[in-house]
């Protein structure tokens, strides 16, 4: 069965050593963790609360930002044993490679691309719209036509800052994270300003009913409800139980990119050390601020009036603070800044681990003999974000993402499973205790946040791997290394 061939994890190591695909190995713990912290503070909580309290959880959206924490959690340990013992570039797609066989790590592979890719549109739609907020403050309105692409034509903004970072990207990750260094830096201050600052309007009657009782959401199509509900034929509804649930499911995108760290695992210092570190260290204190955000947001505000656009600069704007709301809005800014530019990298990292297998065209990973960066393929990343961003709606996209990373979450858990069997001998630098248990429970919560997105968002994501499995079985299958490894043993 060659689409089941693996990868040796010696093989794998061996060929991040060759002069042509060699990445500089100059990044550090802390390096990843300002990565991480970099990519995941984003949209997801700058934006997304909002909806997803006013519309699915109620003040209990903080509960659905710990559930989605679980499962990332979970996933992330099975994430991080994996980049311990095979730390080379590419992420889950790289690991599944080794653990289970080509097929299914093209499919990770697929998803991955999936969850960056749109992942960087999505947020740097974000973006233009946090820039005209504050254009807006400062008197200044772009013409609708190119201001975006709802009601005009073209989103130029979110074009230009994807063109921008990504010439930042060719030049080079250190010149990338330092500046990323200093922007993580004022995101972290405005997070933190936002929860000290609101507690102080804080009204305790904004916290009952804590989880608002279920209600059949009006207006909405068979497409909108829950693939749960589809199941259970109950129909399109909010709140309750299961509204907390659905809302785990959207502001899991909040989460989105803590695996990022481990594409990056190729270029740190000390994998072992650094990968785990990385991973876990930004997880836990995102889910620590978000919790505390969300409480303090849904306090200061009744939630059905909270702002689906920028609820965290309104909130302050509607209990009589423009100036705070002003901060907020410009620190969310440089926030969404680093989250597209560690998105594209990602990408351009699990794009560049596939052609170095063949299973993307190869010229396309060439290295930069200067910079040591997988420039062309950084710059074809960033022109089909750019274009994506431009032409692109925000909404339903968070959700698209999200499926295809809690597709891969689930894959990835079973693979670390997988690998603990075959190759027992692997030296594993970070180890996951009860090992099944974790990567058991990883699958569950991550198949039951899975149910709890939209049909719609299920039907775009069966055509998105339909066409993965096209692309395979047309070009990779026949042009993967491993592939014309097979043949040349058979000719000889
Ligand atoms: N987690 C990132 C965000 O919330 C992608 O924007």
């Amino acid at each position: 069965m060659s689409v089941m061939r693996t990868k040796t994890v010696e093989q794998a190591i061996q060929e991040t050593e060759e002069p042509e695909h060699q990445l500089k190995k100059d990044l550090s713990g802390l390096d990843l963790t300002v990565f991480g912290v970099g990519v995941i503070i984003g949209t997801g909580i700058f934006v997304l609360t909002g909806e997803a309290a006013q519309e699915s959880a109620g003040p209990a959206v903080a509960i659905s930002f710990v559930l989605a924490a679980i499962a990332c959690g979970l996933a992330g340990l099975c994430y991080a044993e994996f980049a311990s013992t095979v730390p080379v570039a590419g992420s889950a797609y790289t690991f599944s490679y080794v653990g289970i066989g080509e097929l299914v790590a093209w499919i990770i592979g697929w998803d991955l691309i999936l969850e960056l890719l749109i992942g960087a549109a999505t947020v740097s739609v974000g973006w233009s719209q946090y820039l005209s907020v504050l254009l807006e403050t400062i008197g200044w309105e772009l013409p609708t036509s190119i201001a975006n692409a709802e009601d005009g034509v073209f989103n130029l903004p979110a074009a230009v800052i994807v063109l921008i970072l990504t010439a930042v990207l060719v030049t080079g990750i250190r010149i990338s994270s330092r500046l990323n260094a200093i922007i993580v830096t004022i995101k972290l201050a405005v997070v933190l300003f936002v929860i000290v600052a609101g507690l102080f309007f804080v009204k305790a009657s904004n916290y009952t009913p804590f989880i608002p009782p279920t209600k059949p959401a009006e207006g909405e199509s068979g497409l909108s409800a829950t693939l749960i509900q589809t199941i259970f034929g109950s129909g399109p509804a909010s709140f309750g139980v299961s509204g907390i649930l659905a809302a785990a499911a959207l502001v899991f995108f909040a989460y989105i990119g803590f695996d990022v760290v481990a594409t990056a695992a190729e270029e740190t210092k000390k994998p072992q050390r650094d990968v785990p570190r990385g991973i876990l260290g930004s997880l836990l204190l995102c889910t620590l601020l978000y919790v505390a955000v969300s409480l303090v947001v849904v306090g200061m505000q009744k939630y059905s009036e909270l702002d689906p656009k920028a609820p965290l600069a309104t909130a302050f704007r509607d209990v009589g603070h423009p100036l705070f709301a002003d901060i907020i809005t410009v620190g969310a800014l440089a926030g969404l800044t680093t989250v597209i530019m560690v998105l594209m990298l990602g990408q351009s990292r699990v794009a560049f681990a596939m052609s170095r297998d063949g299973l993307l065209p190869k010229k396309i990973g060439a290295v930069h003999p200067k910079f040591g960066t997988p420039y062309r393929i950084t710059i074809i990343v960033g022109v089909i974000v750019a274009i994506l961003a431009g032409l692109l709606p925000l909404s339903a996209l968070a959700e698209m993402v999200n499926i295809g990373t809690l597709f891969a979450f689930t894959l990835v858990s079973i693979s670390t499973l997988v690998l603990r069997r075959t190759r027992p001998d692997l030296d594993r630098a970070f180890r996951v205790k009860a090992l099944p248990v974790v990567a058991g429970l990883a699958v569950v919560f991550c198949v039951v946040l899975m149910l709890f997105l939209e049909v719609a968002t299920w039907l775009r994501f069966l055509a998105w791997m339909a066409l993965g499995f096209a692309i395979y079985l047309g070009y990779g299958k026949r042009h993967s290394r491993l592939a014309r490894n097979e043949r040349q043993k058979i000719d000889a």
